[in-house]
């Protein structure tokens, strides 16, 4: 089967200097065939003390190229919301359920730069990463970004729509976790109502944000 634990370092410390191994060792990662295409890994970015943890799909184009999370269009939706809602950006770390970008292949076609959501093989391949980065980050809210990260932790149960906007204690690999799921970021760039879909988006991330008042 596919997984990334033969990868991650056996005890990687406390700390930033925890996260820096982490990331290090992620760089050479071969746990799934995602890092036969993707030009880097992309690990998760922020503070070992953040108290809230992000965690989105996997990382897109613009992350593929700049090896950072959340720097492209559905990043920079992510960053006007984080600020309205008042979580402050040096308090959250940010990562994705998969940390290679994915290639569309084509039939006849090559492969693209398209956008094509991580299998369940690949999620669960790449979750030893994730729970190393919630077991040095200790976040005091995890925020669920839409169905895939969804999924990824919670099985493909997850239904977003059904979840969204509450906070509920669960078992994420290991750990008890304040779960807060909402949309993923992207969904309000592919809306037509975008200004609806944001508003929600918003009103999802102040229910994190309060508990951190
Ligand atoms: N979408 C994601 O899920 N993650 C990123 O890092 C960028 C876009
Ligand atoms: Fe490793 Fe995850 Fe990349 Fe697959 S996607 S190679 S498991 S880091």
């Amino acid at each position: 089967a596919y997984d990334a634990s033969p990868f991650l370092p056996e005890r990687p410390g406390r700390g930033n200097a925890g996260l820096r191994r982490l990331r290090d060792a992620a760089a050479d990662c071969r746990g799934c065939p995602l890092h036969e295409d993707a030009t880097q890994t992309v690990f998760g970015s922020g503070d070992a003390r953040a108290r809230v943890l992000l965690v989105g799909e996997q990382p897109g184009d613009q992350e593929d190229r700049r090896g950072e999370p959340f720097v492209g269009p559905a990043g920079r939706m992510l960053e006007r919301a984080l600020d309205e809602a008042g979580i402050d950006p040096a308090q959250s770390y940010v990562t994705n359920a998969v940390k290679h970008f994915k290639w569309a292949h084509e039939q006849g076609r090559g492969k693209r730069r398209i956008h094509k959501p991580p299998t369940l093989r690949e999620t669960a391949a790449c979750g030893p990463w994730l729970a190393a980065e919630l077991a040095l980050t200790e976040p005091e809210v995890l925020v669920v970004l839409g169905a895939t990260a969804g999924k990824a932790l919670f099985g493909s149960s997850f239904r977003v729509t059904k979840e969204r906007g509450t906070c509920t204690e669960r078992e994420v690999r290991g750990r008890s976790e304040r779960v807060v799921p909402t949309i993923h970021p992207s969904a309000i760039l592919r809306a037509e109502n975008r200004d609806e879909v944001y508003a929600g988006f918003l009103s999802d991330l102040r229910v994190a944000a309060r508990l951190l008042e």
